[in-house]
């Protein structure tokens, strides 16, 4: 690992939902004024960068994932000055703050977009992706859209298919085209002049599709209920030839403005594959994502045995990165319920590398169900995953609507918000917040201790963390039966922090003894 530590290796990025997070102006929508406003707490809390989900202005058909104008900021969220002064903030705060990016699609509604459909001969029509029908007027391949139905979308001004992998209203861009290139590198260009400190890239192993549009062969694996897009096999579609070169071009974007700039990509792929993405002799991402165990099952067994095959992969000069959750995945109340929500936050925060934190989840937030017939998430709409639930506004006292706003919030405000909310756990000294608050603090205490896998055993989850004279031990039970842990005689260690917060300093000597559901950092003496 290197001597001198870039910011982005020095603690956690958290996750905010701009629309979720605190609404200053009473419309029932977060904004970046509610944002600023709550700086404060996030810095108590410890995290070392914020990412903003998408700001942009949008017609909001995917969440702001749809982009109308990349250089802008959605009217609702506030302006250009509220966001400069929100970085000024940050900055302030010495926390740093990135973007998100979305490149692969634009809004149907963005003004290239309404050029390149506008007739053939548009300046911009070779921006997007357009087809011919078959000779039958069926879609030019049998390629699947995240959201359910063809890629596919007939346009009848022109005659012609554009391609869209989520969202009809979310036409992909035809990376292969130069000034596609160009001015969407300009678009970053653009942020990083204002200061903001990087970006999370979105959907980057899609940016290419194969030039000549082959069928995707199906799925032997693929099983009822799952996207309807994993019917395919995405050879075609995914991590395609000539990507590699542009994120490195992404990477000499970043660095015309220094060596602190950073750069995170989204990557539904294989550990292996994710690893390409660090880069050969030109560098690419600082931090591919590590996505695996947002949908690893959670079980010791698995969790143990993801982190072991990530930690072997990843390269000498990569750094690891990893998240539970995020706003496209089960909350972690619904993934590992009860006191297993505590020793989620302890395995994300005595890893190796950079944790990836979203909203809310340390106060144990809950998804709220919402029918699919009232879904605002196209996904949910359609293909049955609603993500709405994981979406819900951030609780943060027992006011009406959870502190939220004044207004009646875009998405409801769980039932609990009276238990599960900032003031009454910050006032709570066992309470899941503070020991969020706490594994914050040894995260950033214990980032150079490399990782030694001890055991599986059974329920329980053990590895070893080392680093000069520290040599700690983290134990995980997955299950609600106590555990045990046998060393011989001579092993004497003492409890840095218990995931129920009741037994620091305690001394252990020759075994260490869990309760159900409980996780365990000790300290070898
Ligand atoms: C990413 C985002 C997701 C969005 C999709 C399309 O996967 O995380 O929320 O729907 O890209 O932009």
């Amino acid at each position: 690992m290197p001597g001198a530590l870039h910011w982005w290796q020095e603690g956690v990025i958290y996750q905010v939902l701009v629309p979720s997070f605190l609404d200053s102006n009473g419309d029932g929508i977060g904004d970046l004024s509610g944002l600023s406003e709550r700086l404060d707490y996030l810095q108590w809390l410890g995290a070392r960068a914020i990412w903003l989900s998408p700001i942009y202005p949008s017609p909001f058909a995917d969440l702001g994932y749809d982009v109308m104008d990349y250089c802008h900021i959605a009217p609702q969220y506030g302006s250009l000055n509220d966001f400069d002064k929100l970085l000024a903030d940050v900055h302030r705060r010495d926390m740093k703050l990135i973007l998100d990016w979305v490149p692969n699609h634009t809004s149907d509604e963005h003004p290239w977009f309404i050029d390149s459909r506008s007739n053939r001969e548009s300046a911009k029509r070779d921006w997007y992706l357009w087809h011919d029908a078959n000779a039958d007027g069926s879609p030019p391949n049998n390629w699947i859209s995240v959201f359910g139905g063809s890629v596919w979308q007939w346009d009848p001004n022109t005659d012609q298919y554009y391609l869209h992998t989520f969202h009809e209203k979310q036409p992909d861009l035809n990376w292969r085209n130069s000034d596609v290139q160009a001015a969407m590198f300009d678009t970053m260009r653009f942020w990083l002049n204002r200061g903001v400190d990087g970006f999370r890239i979105d959907a980057l192993d899609l940016l290419l599709k194969d030039e000549q549009f082959r069928n995707n062969p199906s799925n032997p694996e693929y099983q009822e209920g799952q996207g309807p897009d994993t019917q395919l096999l995405p050879y075609y579609t995914r991590d395609q030839q000539g990507v590699h070169e542009i994120i490195a071009t992404m990477r000499r974007v970043a660095e015309e403005f220094g060596d602190d700039r950073l750069l995170a990509g989204e990557l539904y792929l294989s550990v292996e594959k994710v690893m390409a993405y660090y880069g050969g002799e030109a560098p690419e991402l600082h931090l591919p994502l590590n996505m695996q165990f947002s949908w690893t099952p959670w079980n010791a067994e698995e969790i143990g045995s993801s982190l072991k095959t990530y930690l072997h992969h990843v390269p000498s000069n990569g750094w690891p990165s990893w998240l539970l959750s995020t706003h496209d995945c089960l909350r972690l109340a619904m993934r590992c319920p009860g006191d297993q929500m505590r020793v989620a936050a302890m395995l994300l925060f005595t890893l190796p590398g950079t944790p990836v934190h979203y909203f809310g989840e340390e106060i144990g937030m809950r998804g709220v169900p919402i029918p699919a017939d009232q879904a605002i998430d196209p996904q949910g709409r359609r293909v049955g995953r609603n993500r709405d639930p994981e979406r819900t506004p951030m609780q943060w006292n027992t006011e009406q609507h959870a502190g939220f706003s004044v207004h009646e919030p875009w998405l409801p405000i769980a039932e609990d918000f009276h238990t599960a909310n900032v003031a009454v756990q910050s006032a709570n000294p066992r309470s899941l917040l503070n020991l969020y608050r706490k594994l914050f603090t040894f995260q950033r205490e214990t980032i150079l201790g490399q990782l030694e896998l001890v055991t599986i055993q059974g329920p329980l989850l053990v590895y070893r963390r080392m680093h000069e004279r520290e040599d700690c031990l983290i134990l995980l039970n997955f299950s609600n039966e106590p555990q045990c842990l046998d060393h011989d005689a001579s092993f004497h260690a003492s409890v840095r922090l218990s995931t129920f917060l009741d037994r620091e300093d305690e001394h252990m000597q020759a075994s260490i003894h869990l309760r159900g559901n409980e996780g365990l950092i000790v300290f070898r003496q």
